[in-house]
């Protein structure tokens, strides 16, 4: 059974951390994300947040506003350009595959890396799931980039991605390569980033929205590109996240990639999601 959150010796609040594995993902129990006591709560979630590169939280109610609240918490929030003008809460992006649509998000990425603040991170709550299926795997790209040899670590920490909107929004946004690039234009990071807070690096290129490697030939560029594609595909360094009706998965955009998988069509799965700010991505070669 699930234990509420204690307070230990030095009076600091405690939470009930389950990890999922001993490289990613933890499930923290015995939380109210909708009560007002969360804010004390906020910094040990924050700890758990960097720690794990993402937690879980079981059967919350929180509804849309109680969702943006808690998010703020943890930053300024971003609004997505595929939230409609005029929906309410705009914080809020709303994804919902069903009949009509199958499920898009199957491809290793990280959130909004073509902006040129790519988020801090995603906090995405199930309204509605399917009776099995539509589970959601995470990758610790810290632990993949651990993983690459001395001298391919070398190559790649000098080495710059291009990201790009276009390459998923254009179609799914009905807008031109152009109209879209007018407002968000590609943009330059890191193939290697440094954690801002942990100083941990970690790939930071992405199947979703990276479109090259700046100065490799084009054949050159896909063969790296794909090479760190395949670093995430590793379970070694991966949890799988099992939603039901009322789960909430909080994880870092810096440090892990996810991938929805699209098994479920043509149940249908509701889940919103409330995106926090983040910075530019930098490269210290002296951490
Ligand atoms: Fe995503």
């Amino acid at each position: 059974m699930a234990t509420a959150a204690s307070k230990d010796a030095s009076n600091r609040l405690e939470l009930d951390i389950r990890p999922l594995t001993p490289v990613i993902g933890a499930e923290i129990h015995g939380v109210d994300l909708a009560s007002p006591g969360i804010t004390e709560q906020v910094p040990a979630i924050r700890a758990a947040l960097l720690e794990y590169g993402v937690v879980f939280f079981r059967d919350q109610t929180l509804t849309q506003e109680q969702h943006i609240a808690f998010a703020r918490h943890f930053g300024d929030l971003e609004i997505h350009p595929a939230t409609p003008r005029k929906q309410p809460n705009r914080e809020v992006l709303r994804i919902v595959h069903g009949p009509e649509s199958r499920g898009s998000e199957n491809a290793w990425h990280s959130d909004v890396t073509w902006r040129e603040e790519p988020s801090l991170g995603s906090i995405l709550l199930a309204r509605e799931v399917p009776d099995v299926g539509g589970d959601t795997l995470f990758a610790n790209m810290h632990a993949a980039y651990e993983r690459l040899s001395p001298e391919m670590k070398r190559w790649c920490e000098g080495l710059t991605a291009v990201h790009d909107i276009a390459r998923v929004f254009a179609k799914r946004l009905g807008k031109s390569v152009d109209e879209l690039h007018e407002q968000y234009p590609p943009m330059r990071h890191p193939v290697i980033r440094t954690h801002p807070e942990t100083g941990k690096r970690a790939i930071y290129v992405n199947t979703g929205f990276t479109s090259h490697i700046e100065g490799l030939a084009d054949a050159e560029s896909r063969w790296l590109l794909d090479r760190l594609y395949a670093t995430a595909s590793n379970p070694e360094v991966q949890c799988r996240f099992r939603w039901r009706e009322g789960s909430m998965a909080f994880w870092d955009n810096r440090l892990t990639q996810h991938f929805a998988a699209s098994d479920y069509y043509p149940a249908r799965r509701a889940m919103d999601r409330v995106t926090i700010a983040g910075d530019r991505p930098f490269f210290d070669p002296e951490n």
